[in-house]
């Protein structure tokens, strides 16, 4: 039997996800490049240093280990469903604690000097991701980690949380986009024009999220990556028609 389509498809689907997570970590690591070598480095004590880590723990939480998160349902397709949805779960849990440091930093570097919350586009952009995130993480833990919803429910609940989980991928790299901009304007805006290697840096920054968006947002909705129903998920639906639509099941 010529298997050469599956072959060549798993192939693709190999290559994907490596440069995913190439262009994931080249993220975080220019993030910390950025706030380490032009910014003056990292420090807990309400100071700008401060400050960065936000951008830091935002890039590496939101948006790099959320993605990850995501991709294990591709990346695992062939191993029990239960043992992948834990590693979602804790993936996540990782990116909220990240997040919430990097949030924690912010609001205290304003708090230390005085500058006003919540003020700008980036600021509502990104609490309501986060605020978004917190309600995603708290229902996907309810409904499919300690099921406490009919199965009828978690499956009409999926596609939706799945619809949730990409839509929140593409706000945090919506934010940090605005952020980068926001944060080169207040601190390079006189020499951003000249190209400057810090403005061509953080520039670099951004076009790498995006790539990261869009080769995550390929990986997740090909309909050939997905993980194959396993016989005893299938047996377990037809048992559910078979209860909800009154259908019989064929007889051996
Ligand atoms: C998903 C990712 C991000 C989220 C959810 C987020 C969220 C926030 C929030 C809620 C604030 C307001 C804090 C306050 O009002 O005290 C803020 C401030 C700020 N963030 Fe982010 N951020 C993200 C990524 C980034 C990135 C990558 C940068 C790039 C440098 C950045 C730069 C800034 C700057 C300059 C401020 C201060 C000015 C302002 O309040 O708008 N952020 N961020």
């Amino acid at each position: 039997m010529d298997d050469s389509p599956a072959r060549a498809g798993r192939s693709t689907f190999a290559w994907l996800v490596g440069a995913s997570q190439l262009v994931g970590l080249a993220s975080v690591v220019l993030t910390g490049v950025w706030m380490g070598h032009f910014r003056g480095g990292f420090a807990w004590d309400g100071s700008t240093q401060e400050f960065n880590l936000h951008p830091l723990c935002m890039v590496l939480g939101m948006v790099f280990l959320q993605g990850d998160a995501i991709l294990v349902y591709r990346v695992f397709r062939n191993e029990p469903k239960r043992n992948i949805k834990i590693l979602h779960g804790v993936i996540h849990l990782f990116a909220l604690v990240i997040s919430i440091v990097g949030f924690a930093a912010v609001f205290e570097n304003h708090k230390a000097a005085k500058i006003p919350d919540m003020y700008s586009l980036h600021s509502w952009c990104g609490m309501a991701t986060l605020v978004f995130f917190c309600v995603q993480w708290i229902l996907g833990l309810l409904f499919f980690l300690f099921p406490v919803a009919s199965s009828w429910l978690r499956a009409v609940y999926l596609p939706f949380h799945v619809f949730c989980g990409l839509i929140l991928l593409v706000m945090a790299i919506g934010t940090s986009l605005l952020g980068i901009t926001e944060k080169l304007l207040f601190s390079i805006m006189s020499t951003y024009s000249k190209f400057t290697p810090e403005g061509v840096l953080a520039n670099v920054l951004g076009i790498l999220l995006v790539v990261f968006g869009v080769l995550l947002g390929y990986l997740i909705t090909k309909d050939e990556f997905r993980r194959p129903p396993n016989p005893e998920e299938e047996s377990l639906s037809v048992h559910f028609k078979t209860l909800t639509e009154g259908q019989t099941p064929a007889s051996p």
